[in-house]
């Protein structure tokens, strides 16, 4: 679990909840740095990092994946401003493409924006935005970082292990998005997207000997968010967050049932999040994991050789899950978050 910091928020929709009025429940908060490339299910990650109390991020770091990096950046800002956040964690802008430097492909899936063909508007200027590397190298050496989250390929993180190995002792904990292990990959058989992106990134991070809690396929494909589930999220007219997020809901809704015949998506980013925000809600198995970069790239495999435990995520409490997921989108949308 990642380590607490002593600073105290109010939780307020927990406090409402319960139906406790005036009740406040004290917590820690958890400082992060969000390395991402939205993307759908990024963006919506995002969002529930932003609505939770718990969380505070200190800076977010851009990276090519579902698009390139530029758009990932923009990307970005168009999350924190669509939630109406008056200011911008500090912003890294990194990796163009993966640490072999295979060339960048664009991707359909999440729209040709990478959010769901939203055309949101940029708005508000950024004054210089600052690389990802000295970004979180900042981040992490000035101590403040409980948890690094990785939402897209590893490239960004490993970059920098590899240029300046004594960083690792300042990084406490990562948690990733990426892999397959007991199950078919989502880029090939065998590969999750992210890993396949760039798989030697992957098997760096994964070798680093910093602790690692994976988020894989295996964990992610336990809940299908439904188009009747995602009506519980608010739909309220008036509110520029709520259309925005309704549109990418019925965007991959389509594109999931006309291309892979599914009622239904799974949000991997978004479980990876639930995950960071209470790290109770998944269970945990101690693994040894290496990443195949010959023959089957991206390919997660048990090797006990690797000498590292990886805290592979094995179960997650779907209704937990979701009531949090759900919760904190509409506390947002009510404007009572964030
Ligand atoms: C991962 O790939 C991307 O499409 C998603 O954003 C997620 O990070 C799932 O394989
Ligand atoms: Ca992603």
């Amino acid at each position: 679990m990642p380590p607490k910091r002593t600073i105290f928020s109010i939780n307020l929709s927990r406090a409402k909840s319960e139906g406790v009025l005036g009740y406040f429940i004290m917590t820690k908060r958890t400082t992060v740095v969000i390395d991402t490339d939205p993307g759908i299910d990024d963006a919506l990650a995002l969002m529930l990092a932003i609505a939770s109390p718990d969380i505070d991020i200190k800076a977010v770091t851009a990276v090519f994946g579902n698009v390139d990096v530029d758009k990932a950046c923009d990307n970005i800002r168009r999350i924190f401003s669509v939630c109406g956040m008056k200011k911008m964690p500090l912003l890294g802008k990194g990796a163009a493409n993966s640490l072999s430097a295979e060339p960048y492909k664009q991707r359909f899936v999440h729209g040709v924006d990478g959010l769901g063909n939203t055309n949101l508007e940029l708005s508000g200027t950024v004054s210089g935005v600052e690389t990802a590397d000295e970004v979180i190298r900042r981040a992490v050496t000035e101590g403040e970082i409980d948890l690094f989250v990785a939402l897209g390929p590893l490239t960004n993180i490993a970059r920098i292990l590899i240029e300046e190995p004594v960083i690792k002792d300042s990084i406490k904990e990562i948690l990733i998005m990426g892999g397959s292990v007991f199950t078919p990959g989502n880029a090939t058989n065998e590969a999750e997207f992210n890993f396949y992106q760039d798989p030697e990134a992957a098997k760096v991070v994964l070798n680093s000997k910093i602790p690692v809690r994976l988020v894989c396929l295996d964990l992610t494909r336990q809940i299908l968010f439904t188009r009747d589930l995602l009506k519980r999220i608010r739909r309220k007219k008036d509110s520029p967050l709520s259309r925005f997020i309704h549109s990418m809901f019925d965007y991959t809704l389509d594109y999931h049932k006309r291309y892979k015949e599914r009622d239904g998506i799974y949000l991997p980013d978004v479980l990876a999040m639930c995950a960071v925000v209470d790290g109770e809600v998944v269970s945990y198995k101690d693994l040894s994991l290496d990443v195949d970069i010959k023959k089957d790239k991206g390919r997660v495999f048990d090797n006990m050789e690797a000498g590292n435990t990886i805290k592979f995520c094995e179960k997650i409490d779907k209704e937990r899950a979701v009531n949090m997921f759900v919760d904190g989108i509409n506390g947002l949308i009510e404007g009572e978050s964030g």
